[in-house]
């Protein structure tokens, strides 16, 4: 049975990631972070034989540790999809963004992906995918409206750490993936894009792929994006 990881499973992006990999007979290890914004999850994992939760607050180092264990106690990892983010403040101005917001969300989007990739790559398997979910926020080419200064910055750095990847792991495939605008608690009910349609997109595109998509910007339909 194929494994995938799937960071921040718990709701939003990732639990619709959960429920199509499992769908398509997938064994899901599953990161999350507490049980109360959980239920979903873990009334799955009640129901599926093929859930393996794993508890972490990413921002918390040891948490990591948990995981390694986890995968020490599998064979091979064929996906891992870096999830968790965080929407950060909002604001339009520099004046009124904090360089400590922007230090905390770059913590979040930038480098606990970065953590990730240091746990999971020594159990890939050759020819595994590794997903970043990332925005379109954080293309510098297609940035035409501002704002947004701490989430942009980390997507920005987070697609650059992901094409860093593609050039020095070749037997592996890295995509760098935008989910769309996505109806979750980040996008709000106002996004044009369901969750189901996001990720059977998603799904599609990261089993799909093969290595000559390494280190490219796609969106969920498989369409390439402007960095
Ligand atoms: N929705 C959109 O329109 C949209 C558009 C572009 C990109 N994205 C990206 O898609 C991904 C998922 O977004 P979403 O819309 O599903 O967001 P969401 O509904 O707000 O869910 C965010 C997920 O990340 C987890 N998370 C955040 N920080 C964490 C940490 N330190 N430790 C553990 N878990 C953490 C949350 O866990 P808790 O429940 O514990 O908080 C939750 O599971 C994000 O990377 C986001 O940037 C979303």
């Amino acid at each position: 049975m194929r494994k995938v990881v799937i960071t921040g499973a718990n709701r939003g992006i990732g639990f619709g990631l959960v429920q199509r990999f499992l769908e398509n007979g997938f064994h899901v290890i599953a990161t999350y972070r507490h049980e109360k914004s959980s239920s979903e999850l873990l009334e799955f994992a009640k129901t599926y034989q093929q859930i393996t939760l794993v508890k972490m607050d990413l921002n918390n180092d040891s948490d990591y540790l948990k995981l390694q264990d986890v995968l020490a106690s599998h064979s091979e990892i064929d996906f891992l999809i870096n999830n968790a983010g965080v929407i950060g403040g909002k604001s339009s101005s520099i004046l009124t963004t904090s360089a400590e917001n922007v230090l905390e969300v770059f913590k979040n989007n930038t480098l606990n992906p970065f953590k990730i990739c240091q746990t999971v790559l020594p159990f890939l398997r050759s020819g595994g995918v590794v997903s970043q979910i990332t925005s379109l926020m954080g293309s510098i080419e297609d940035n035409q409206s501002g704002g947004y200064y701490d989430y942009r910055i980390s997507k920005a750095a987070l697609n650059m750490l992901h094409r860093c990847l593609s050039i020095e792991f070749k037997n592996f495939i890295f995509l760098t993936l935008h989910p769309g605008w996505v109806q979750t608690d980040m996008g709000g009910e106002q996004a044009p894009t369901t969750i189901e349609e996001s990720t059977k997109g998603l799904f599609k595109v990261i089993t799909e792929k093969a290595l000559c998509h390494s280190g490219k910007f796609l969106n969920y339909q498989g369409n390439e994006l402007p960095w």
